[in-house]
C-alpha cells in the first residue's frame, strides 16, 4: 500500500502520529458531511428512504469490514459508552459472579461494569498489566486466561489496549470464556479499522466501536454488533425508528410491538444523522478499499527501524507480537521525564500521546518514514541531553 497523505489536509510542518486520540478527516470524508449539512437547506426534498437507507448502506460496509454475515447486527451508537450499557443491561448476571477486565482499561468500558457489579453484588475483577521490562503482553495475556474461571459471567475488554497497544489473544480468550460459559465483550475502538478483526475468528458477543478513530470518521457516531443472545433484549432507548415498519411514514401511530431484526432495536435515536452517517460511511468503504491487514502492513513497514533505533537508545516498547504496529506505547528509560520530552515533541509540532508513564505513538496510512524518523531524532536528542 502506498502512503495516502494527500487524501488528507494535513500541514506539512505538522508531525500527526496520534490517531489513537483522533483520526485526521479525509477530504472525501469531510465532503460526504457538507452534503449532508447542505441537504437541509431543502428538506421537501428529504424522503422517507433517506431516513433509512444510508443506515443500511453502513452496516453493510461495517458488515463488509468484520466479515459479517447480517448486516442487521449492527446498530449505530453514538459512543462506546451507549454501546456497553447496552451489554450491561442485557447480561443476567448474579451475586458471587464475576465480570472480568484489564487493567487500565479505557472508562467507557469501566463505569458500566463498575455499577453492574456494585448493584448486583457480583464481583469486578481486574487484571492488571504485570510490572515487567520484558515479556509484559505475553505474561499479561496469561494472567488473563488464569483469571478466568467458573464464576467469570463476562469478559469485557479491547483487542489493543488503548494506553499502548498491547495486544491480546481473543482467540484464546475466547476459547477460555467459552469453556465457563462466559460472554466477551469486545471493545474494537482502538483496532478495528486499522487491525484485521473477523468475527469468525474471535466469536465476540458484542463488539462496541467509536467511530472518530480507527474508523476515520465523524466523533460522536459508532457502530456496534450484537450477537444472539442480544436478540430478544431491551434497548436503552424506544426509538420509532427500531420499531417493524416504521419506514411507513403515514402508520407511525399504529404502534408496534415489535422491532425491526436483530440489533436493529438497539439504535439510537435519530441514527439516520444526515451529517454524520454519511461521514462514517465513506470512511468506511474507503477502509473496506483498503482493507485492515494493509494499513496494518504499512504501519509495520513504517515503524519497524525507528523501534529497533529505540530500543538500542534504551526505550522500552512491546514485543511485535504483544502490540498492533499501528498503536505502540515508548517507556523512557529510568530517570527520564516523561512530560519534558513532551513538551520538547510540542515544539517540534509531532503529535503523540502521554498516557501513564509512556509515549504513545499512533501512526496510519499518511504518515512517511521521515516523520518516524523526525519523532526518533527527537527522543535521541532527548536521551542524550538528560542521560
Ligand atoms: C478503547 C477506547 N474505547 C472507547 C473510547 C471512547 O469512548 P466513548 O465513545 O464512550 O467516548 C476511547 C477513546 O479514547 C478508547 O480509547
Amino acid at each position: 500500500m502506498q502512503c495516502q497523505k494527500e487524501l488528507f489536509q494535513l500541514p506539512s510542518d505538522v508531525t500527526y502520529l496520534n490517531c489513537a486520540y483522533m483520526s485526521p478527516l479525509m477530504k472525501q470524508v469531510e465532503a460526504a458531511g457538507m452534503r449532508g449539512l447542505a441537504a437541509k437547506r431543502q428538506p421537501y426534498l428529504l424522503k422517507p428512504h433517506d431516513f433509512f437507507e444510508p443506515a443500511r448502506q453502513l452496516r453493510e460496509a461495517f458488515a463488509q469490514l468484520i466479515k459479517a454475515d447480517t448486516p442487521d447486527r449492527i446498530c449505530l451508537i453514538p459512543s462506546v459508552s451507549y454501546g456497553m450499557s447496552i451489554v450491561a443491561q442485557n447480561i443476567p448476571i448474579q451475586q458471587g459472579e464475576e465480570i472480568l477486565i484489564v487493567g487500565e482499561q479505557f472508562p467507557s468500558n469501566y463505569y458500566c461494569w463498575e455499577r453492574l457489579t456494585r448493584q448486583s453484588q457480583a464481583s469486578l475483577r481486574i487484571v492488571p498489566p504485570p510490572e515487567v521490562p520484558h515479556g509484559r503482553g505475553q505474561l499479561w495475556n496469561e494472567r488473563i486466561l488464569q483469571a478466568i474461571g467458573q464464576r467469570t459471567r463476562v469478559v469485557a475488554m479491547p483487542h489493543v489496549h488503548w494506553a499502548d497497544g498491547t495486544s491480546f489473544d481473543l482467540r484464546a480468550i475466547r476459547q477460555r470464556s467459552r469453556e465457563v460459559g462466559a460472554w466477551l465483550v469486545v471493545d474494537g475502538t482502538q483496532s478495528v479499522g486499522a487491525l484485521p478483526f473477523h468475527l469468525d475468528e474471535f466469536q465476540p458477543d458484542a463488539l462496541i466501536c467509536a467511530g472518530y478513530k480507527w474508523l476515520m470518521g465523524p466523533y460522536a457516531l459508532g457502530v456496534a454488533w450484537f450477537g444472539p443472545h442480544f436478540d430478544q433484549g431491551v434497548p436503552l432507548e424506544e426509538s420509532w425508528m427500531n420499531r417493524a415498519g416504521s419506514e411507513n411514514f403515514s402508520a407511525l401511530v399504529n404502534y408496534q410491538p415489535h422491532y425491526q431484526p436483530y440489533a436493529r432495536r438497539y439504535e439510537v435515536g435519530e441514527s439516520s444523522n444526515f451529517i454524520l452517517l454519511p461521514m462514517l460511511l465513506e470512511s468506511i468503504r474507503i477502509l473496506n478499499e483498503w482493507g485492515p491487514e494493509h494499513v496494518q502492513s504499512y504501519c509495520q513497514a513504517l515503524s519497524e527501524k525507528p523501534i529497533a533505533t529505540l530500543r538500542r537508545l534504551g526505550f522500552h516498547i512491546e514485543d511485535a507480537g504483544y502490540r498492533g504496529a499501528h498503536l505502540w506505547g515508548i517507556r523512557l528509560p529510568t530517570g527520564l521525564d516523561v512530560q519534558q520530552l513532551k513538551q520538547q515533541l510540542d515544539q517540534q509540532r509531532i503529535y503523540v500521546s502521554v498516557r501513564g508513564n509512556a509515549i504513545r505513538v499512533s501512526p496510519h496510512v499518511y504518515n512517511e518514514t521521515h516523520e518516524l524518523d523526525k519523532l526518533v531524532g527527537c527522543l535521541y536528542d532527548f536521551v542524550k541531553t538528560h542521560a
